[in-house]
């Protein structure tokens, strides 16, 4: 079967087209019109903008998805469009003009949560997902959802099946590197500004000053699954006050690579001693990675560390498909479709809030 889904949740106007053969799952385009150069102008996104961009984009986008998954509409057997949770403005684009196709070219329509997409973003690069001995080597499944406006871990059940147990209480993982970015003046969007400013720390010489840049690794020793990004963010400004009040212009510009890898650091430890936790107590045979956090190298790489540690799976999406994408809404679409989890156009509002668990 092939799908045809549509993004438009917030800053990114995307569309896909889906195959799923036999339980193997193949993204066949992956269109994506990113807006961030934009928005970064502002220093954050600015929904009015996003919304009228989204409007002269979506139609030439899914064009170009069908055509480079060299496919029509004919061939297109479901359509998939996020319902939520976003900015309802940019919501409601994808999702008027989803229902529209639906209508026109009638087509069965299904509707996504954008936190389950980032959740099942993984599957096409896993094999044979959908056959009885892999279901039995991977459930239960502990998921770890890091994007810019959430921070869950979901214990997955079974597809469909999902719990939340725990989250952020404040501020996302994806919002604290935005804001320390912020603070340290590198832009936005800030995830990957911090990570490649962290880069630059190996075998950084500067006198004295390693021993003062310490962070604390917030409710990383509490019971229970939640986390707290807020204080985090905040540490790092008296920091950055104290430092540029000790030190001159060059050894300040000197010392962010220091800040930017102990704060990395820091929310890792975090999400990773969390996750694992998760995982020990639910006795999760695999742990999957998504959203916008999950391009992050270090974090992976630490995942996998702990993950291999105490011989579980670890699933992460392609790098295509840890921003926003409208891949891994097609791929999410597939369960909802196998349950004829239709819905009726006529019916359907975006609905900005909508929680998935
Ligand atoms: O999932 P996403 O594209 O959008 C939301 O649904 O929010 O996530 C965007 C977030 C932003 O906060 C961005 O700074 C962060 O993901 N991000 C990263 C990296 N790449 C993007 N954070 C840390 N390291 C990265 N390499
Ligand atoms: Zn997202």
């Amino acid at each position: 079967m092939k799908i045809l889904a549509i993004e438009s949740s917030c800053d990114e106007t995307a569309a896909s087209v889906v195959e799923v053969k036999s339980g193997d799952f193949e993204v066949l385009s992956n269109t994506i019109a990113s807006q961030v150069k934009i928005h970064a102008k502002y220093g954050g996104i600015i929904p009015e903008v996003a919304a009228r961009l989204h409007v002269e984009k979506i139609l030439p986008i899914i064009e170009t998805a069908l055509k480079e998954a060299k496919t029509n509409w004919e061939k297109i057997n479901y359509i998939a469009v996020t319902g939520g949770p976003g900015l309802v403005s940019s919501l409601m684009i994808g999702v008027e003009t989803a229902k529209t196709l639906s209508y026109v070219h009638n087509i069965p329509l299904v509707r996504v949560n954008h936190i389950e997409g980032h959740l099942l973003s993984f599957l096409d690069r896993s094999k044979k997902q959908e056959s009885k001995k892999t279901k039995k080597q991977v459930f239960p499944m502990v998921g770890l959802i890091v994007s810019g406006g959430h921070t869950q871990i979901i214990l997955v059940e079974d597809y469909l099946k999902y719990k939340l147990v725990g989250e952020t209480r404040d501020d996302a993982a994806g919002e604290a590197f935005d804001k320390v970015a912020k603070i340290l003046g590198l832009g936005y969007p800030g995830g990957p500004a911090i990570s490649a400013m962290a880069e630059k720390e190996q075998g950084l010489k500067v006198k004295g000053q390693r021993e003062k840049i310490k962070l604390p690794r917030p409710m990383i020793d509490k019971g229970n699954f939640d986390m707290s990004f807020s204080g985090l963010k905040t540490a790092v400004r008296y920091l950055w006050e104290d430092l540029s009040k000790e030190l001159n212009k060059k050894d300040l510009e000197k010392v962010k690579p220091l800040i930017a890898k102990e704060f990395q650091e820091a929310v890792i430890d975090v999400l990773v001693t969390k996750t694992l936790k998760a995982a020990s107590k639910y006795k999760a045979k695999s742990v999957i990675l998504g959203g916008g956090v999950s391009a992050n190298k270090s974090l992976r790489e630490a995942l996998d560390v702990a993950a291999k540690n105490v011989g579980i799976k670890l699933f992460v999406p392609d790098f295509k498909l840890t921003g926003d994408n409208a891949a891994m809404i097609g791929l999410a679409a597939y369960y909802h479709i196998k349950k004829k989890d239709f819905i009726d156009p006529f019916k359907f509002k975006a609905d900005p809030q909508w929680e998935l668990v």
